[in-house]
């Protein structure tokens, strides 16, 4: 799909990944509109260096998905639909939040479905996530080793969260509309997405994030790790995110689910050893193993992401770190992009 001229919706478009979308749909010439409701994301994500990418008060709808007539609204007359708005957050806000969470999910996943459906939107674009996959097949193997899933590997399904139930709903719901013939669909399931434009805050922040705002306020606030440290997850950076987009839409469409992420996965506590050397601080890393650490171990078998897309990661775990260390001590300081 060729993007020059095309009306492009992109929900949770004020998120970090959406945000990030956005700017490479303008460059490529859509014209984008964003529905969000800033629920994590910001209106500064969308304007980086006071420049805003869109014009804010005709193409950005403040709305709450969950209302199907704020659906039907924004999705009128769009040649395409990114569809990235749902309730994302860390870990103890997800098994604090079980059932609101999922709540809430399916009905923004619904609704929006639906809305697209009945406007006859041609083009839709879905986001699952790594976390669906059962949490008794993602841990560490006996012999050490990652398991590496490949898209099937999802079922039959027990994941850990109502967060991971939530989008394997989301995902199946799809495809049945698909299968109908009622939208063309392009279907990706994220590893953990890490960048700029992160939300910091202790109630809502992920691991990386969280892990950077501990050690931008040391000593003030103490760096501790939550769990062993021993569990292993599979960081992508935003751009390849967002690279992943824009080839669904180009290739990946009516081709089932295609799992982005890298074959590898990092432990948390050689991610926060990380984050302290770039931190440049003499930083104490403590454990609590009383919090929840989630899933033990899972990375991507992405063979069908390079086939089908011709997808490939390229932002190496150091590199991605340091950008996002970066805009993480600037924004923390205050010094956002806010126009
Ligand atoms: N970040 C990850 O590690 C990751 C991994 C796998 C999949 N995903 C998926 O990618 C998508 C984007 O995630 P992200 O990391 O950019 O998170 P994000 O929180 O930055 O973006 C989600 C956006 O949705 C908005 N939103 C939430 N509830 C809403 C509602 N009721 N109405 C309107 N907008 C609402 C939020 O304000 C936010 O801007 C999500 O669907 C998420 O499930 C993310």
């Amino acid at each position: 799909m060729k993007f020059r001229g095309r009306k492009v919706l992109v929900t949770g478009g004020a998120g970090q990944i959406g945000s990030h979308l956005v700017a490479a749909l303008v460059t490529s010439g859509a014209e984008v509109s964003v529905a969000d409701n800033l629920w994590r994301g910001k209106k500064s994500n969308l304007a980086p260096a006071g420049m805003p990418l869109i014009d804010l008060e005709r193409c950005f709808h403040e709305v709450d998905l969950t209302d199907p007539l704020a659906c039907a609204k924004v999705t009128e007359g769009c040649d395409l639909v990114y569809h990235l708005a749902d309730v994302v957050a860390g870990i103890n806000y997800v098994f604090g939040n079980q059932f609101s969470l999922f709540n809430s999910n399916l009905r923004i996943d619904a609704n929006m479905l639906h809305a697209a459906i009945a406007n006859r939107v041609p083009n839709y674009v879905y986001v699952g996530t790594a976390c669906s996959y059962p949490a008794a097949k993602s841990v560490v193997g006996a012999d050490g080793s990652t398991p590496k899933f490949k898209e099937d590997e999802v079922y039959p399904a027990l994941p850990e969260s109502s967060y991971g139930w939530s989008k394997l709903m989301g995902e199946y719901h799809a495809e049945l509309a698909m299968n109908e013939g009622l939208l063309h669909l392009g279907l990706l399931r994220f590893h953990n997405v890490y960048g700029p434009h992160c939300e910091l805050s202790p109630e809502k922040s992920q691991v990386i994030p969280s892990l950077i705002r501990k050690a931008e306020r040391y000593p003030e606030e103490p760096f501790v790790v939550w769990g062993s440290g021993k569990q292993r997850r599979a960081f992508v950076y935003v751009s390849d995110i967002v690279d992943a987009l824009l080839l669904v839409a180009e290739r990946g469409l009516d081709k089932g689910v295609i799992q982005i992420g890298p074959d590898y996965s990092t432990s948390i506590r050689e991610l926060a050893e990380t984050i302290v050397k770039i931190s440049g601080k003499p930083i104490r890393i403590d454990y609590d193993p009383t919090r929840r650490e989630g899933d033990g171990d899972r990375a991507a078998d992405w063979t069908k992401a390079r086939e089908v897309l011709g997808w490939q990661p390229r932002v190496s775990l150091e590199e991605g770190l340091a950008r996002t260390y970066e805009w993480c001590r600037t924004a923390l300081a205050g010094g956002t992009d806010c126009p």
